[in-house]
């Protein structure tokens, strides 16, 4: 599944700590985040010691099952601290975009605009920059079939552009995977993406394994991934593990970005304290049990502007980590190692390629199938 936004140039310029494992141990996560008097800190303190696992075994399971509940917790815990006199003497103060977030961040019942119309997406069923994406997608390793569906996921451009929305709903008529909702499709927005796309898939995909989200300007070797993840289902106690499967380009230990020019700011008295370890949003896979798990845990979670790091925030709370793999290239190739044969067999994702390059690499794929087939994916150091 992938999101149809390209979006995120640079994870933080963390790659270099991957497979630290501090900031993720689920008590260190807890204690870490008891202090603090930034905004969102504050707003989680009041769900989290009620949800706590430590502090009180019994409220775990509480509320899954009656979603008022939670909701009820989330809007009182936000009326308390927005009310708070630090809070508005600061709210001014705060980046434009992030008093949009706050404003917003309680909000997350955005009805669906466009929704495909097969049982959980497209799947053999057959200008504007994201259309060629999706276009060269549909057309490539996004192809349908057997055990591939396919939704791109959007919200409103902010320009209200008949023609656009004219040609985005001819596009869904025809292709049949296009889900959109009625928000606008900003940045800060993307946590409200996944999200929504946990509940539209808790209703629409039950018998799926796994969920793969992108961003629209990535390669995929379907082949490849759809092989890898055969092999997880046929490891033993695959049922166990596939509860927690997440895998990916994994960053650990990353600390906010303080610099406020850059797209991922975030200032202090908004958050304070390290990201957990996250997946990198730009392609990232996920077993369909931990998808609804997901969902659920969302539910206890206020809205966190930057998604990855959000899904992040998820997987601590479900004591849950995800699993680095080298083949995500969300940084390209190293070196001259692209040149070789047989080297988009070595990989599950690169990022980022423009249509055309996606539709070149798919034949080039296709081409030298059958003598790379045995290239085993990269590994960690190679
Ligand atoms: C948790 O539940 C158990 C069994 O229902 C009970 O014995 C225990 O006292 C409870 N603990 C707390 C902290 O409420
Ligand atoms: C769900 O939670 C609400 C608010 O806390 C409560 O009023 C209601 O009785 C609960 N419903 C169930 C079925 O537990
Ligand atoms: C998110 O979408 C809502 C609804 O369209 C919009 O009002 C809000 O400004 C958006 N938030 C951000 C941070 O862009
Ligand atoms: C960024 O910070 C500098 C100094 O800390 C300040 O002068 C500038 O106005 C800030 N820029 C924005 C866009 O907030």
């Amino acid at each position: 599944r992938w999101k149809g936004r390209r979006r995120r140039v640079a994870h933080f310029g963390l790659d270099a700590v991957h497979f630290v494992a501090s900031g993720n141990n689920p008590k260190t996560f807890w204690a870490l985040h008891q202090h603090g008097d930034a905004f969102w800190n504050r707003l989680q303190r009041t769900l989290d010691n009620h949800f706590n696992p430590i502090l009180r075994p019994n409220n775990t399971k509480r509320g899954f099952e009656n979603g008022t509940f939670n909701e009820s917790l989330l809007a009182q815990g936000f009326s308390e601290v927005i009310n708070l006199d630090s809070t508005r003497r600061n709210f001014d103060q705060l980046p434009q975009q992030i008093q949009e977030f706050i404003s917003h961040m309680q909000r997350r019942d955005y009805p669906a605009l466009l929704q495909p119309d097969g049982v959980c997406g497209a799947g053999t069923k057959e200008t504007k920059e994201n259309f060629l994406n999706r276009l060269a997608i549909r057309r490539t390793w996004g192809e349908g079939g057997g055990y591939v569906r396919r939704v791109f996921l959007l919200g409103k451009e902010s320009t209200e552009d008949r023609g656009v929305n004219a040609l985005l709903q001819m596009e869904s008529k025809q292709y049949g995977d296009i889900l959109q909702w009625d928000f606008k499709d900003t940045f800060f927005n993307l946590t409200l993406k996944d999200v929504l796309f946990w509940s539209w898939f808790k209703r629409s995909c039950s018998r799926t394994r796994f969920v793969f989200k992108g961003d629209d300007d990535v390669f995929v070797n379907t082949p490849k991934m759809i092989s890898y993840l055969r092999d997880q289902l046929k490891k033993p106690q695959a049922h166990k593990t596939l509860r927690d499967f997440m895998v990916g380009d994994v960053i650990a230990a990353a600390v906010p970005i303080r610099f406020n020019e850059s797209k991922y700011f975030m200032p202090d008295s908004f958050y304070k304290g390290f990201y957990p370890m996250y997946a990198g949003g730009g392609g990232v896979v996920y077993s369909g049990l931990l998808a609804k798990r997901l969902h659920d845990m969302s539910k206890r979670l206020n809205l966190f502007p930057i998604d990855d790091v959000y899904v992040g925030m998820c997987m601590v709370r479900l004591n849950a980590q995800p699993v680095h793999h080298p083949a995500f290239l969300t940084f390209d190739f190293p070196n001259k190692e692209e040149e070789e044969l047989c080297s988009y067999h070595t990989i599950l994702l690169v990022h980022k390629r423009s249509p055309d390059e996606v539709v070149k690499l798919w034949v080039h794929v296709k081409k030298t199938q059958a003598q790379c087939w045995d290239v085993p994916l990269r590994e960690a150091n190679k």
